[in-house]
């Protein structure tokens, strides 16, 4: 445990914690490497060893407080038999949505899909590279996850709004629930300290929706997690009801998205704030990228607040770019 989870904890701190969506993945050379080995993307992630190396490549290059666990939101419709490949230049494609066997699938069927995770899980948080740091577990949000196993694909911009009218809406999210607290309830045991939760498709939903698809469901996992002695960070990207959320969900952190205006969360949110800057940035000149990040700590200097991003990572980052900014940061 490190000084993320202390600053959520509102405990006394020196200095910002930092760490970044996606920073394993695509900009470093190191992840492309292995990635080139490893056609198939599931199985990658299936691979502890190969996992567990993938998830400390950014600690060894960056002074970073946390490490996040190298697997994907989409090992939910996995776990539930629900087929799933990550197509080159496409994204995600899952398949056929099977309610019937999906209702079936026993605990045992999906922890037999899922444990090489926790095993990757216990692998990392034991690397000496993580003493003192944060290990970052993490679940999709339910909304999200139904998205994705109804839509089949991303959904882009728009939303095919026939997902409203799916006949076993609430079985299915009453399943979803059950396997996102037993994914976060292996993952703490196995080593998480802190869980985060992307409802990346929150932006997507009618507001006058949102009690249903997104408050009622959230609550119950961040509830949840947190009597597990875990911290929760929420992450409801593009929507325009932070305060609301925050206050009927009751996450441990808000991380927000960069369209938002900080100076407006900081005015209205009490919680610790994590995130906010375009990743677009860590494309931009030196200086250019750190009047932004001066921007963010500048308005959250008197707050608990965690750097990182509105988003993750770009694949077309220069590396040099992160270590720049996060020794800014971190001599902020
Ligand atoms: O470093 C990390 O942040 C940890 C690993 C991580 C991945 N996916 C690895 C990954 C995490 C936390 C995720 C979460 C995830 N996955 C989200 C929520 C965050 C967000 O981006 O909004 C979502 C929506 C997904 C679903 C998903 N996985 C998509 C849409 C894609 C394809 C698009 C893309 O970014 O490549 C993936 C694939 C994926 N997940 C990759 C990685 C490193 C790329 C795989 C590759 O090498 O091709």
């Amino acid at each position: 445990m490190g000084i993320l989870k202390d600053c959520i904890k509102n405990k006394e701190i020196k200095g910002t914690p930092i760490w970044f969506m996606r920073q394993a993945g695509r900009y470093l050379p190191e992840f492309r490497k292995i990635r080139s080995n490893n056609s198939n993307f599931i199985n990658l992630c299936l691979n502890p060893d190969l996992s567990k190396e993938i998830t400390i490549q950014p600690l060894k290059r960056f002074n970073l407080d946390a490490a996040i666990v190298f697997s994907d939101i989409l090992f939910i419709p996995y776990g539930l038999g629900q087929n799933v490949e990550f197509e080159k230049n496409f994204g995600p494609r899952l398949g056929e949505l099977d309610i019937k066997s999906i209702l079936e699938i026993t605990e045992k069927d999906i922890l037999n899909k899922l444990n090489p995770i926790y095993k990757l899980i216990s692998m990392t948080s034991k690397e000496k590279i993580l003493k003192d740091k944060d290990l970052i577990g993490f679940v999709g949000a339910t909304w999200t996850i139904f998205l994705y196993m109804f839509n089949k694909k991303s959904p882009r911009k728009t939303l095919n709004e026939d997902i409203y009218n799916y006949p076993n809406t609430d079985e299915l999210i009453n399943k979803i629930i059950d396997v996102q607290k037993l994914h976060i309830k292996k993952q703490v045991e196995s080593g998480a300290t802190i869980i985060q939760i992307f409802d990346s498709w929150a932006g997507l939903l009618d507001e006058k929706k949102k009690d249903k698809y997104i408050y009622e469901p959230t609550k119950k996992i961040v509830e949840f997690t947190r009597k597990l002695g875990a911290e929760v960070i929420c992450f409801p990207r593009c929507i325009k009801y932070y305060k609301e959320y925050c206050d009927i969900v009751g996450p441990s952190a808000i991380n927000i998205d960069y369209e938002v205006d900080p100076i407006k969360i900081a005015e209205n949110i009490n919680i610790p704030i994590q995130g906010g800057m375009n990743p677009n940035c860590l494309l931009l000149e030196k200086n250019d990228m750190l009047k932004n990040a001066k921007k963010y700590l500048t308005i959250f200097k008197n707050r608990k607040y965690i750097f990182n991003l509105g988003h993750g990572v770009m694949p077309e980052t220069n590396p040099e770019n992160v270590k720049i900014l996060v020794d800014f940061v971190k001599d902020f």
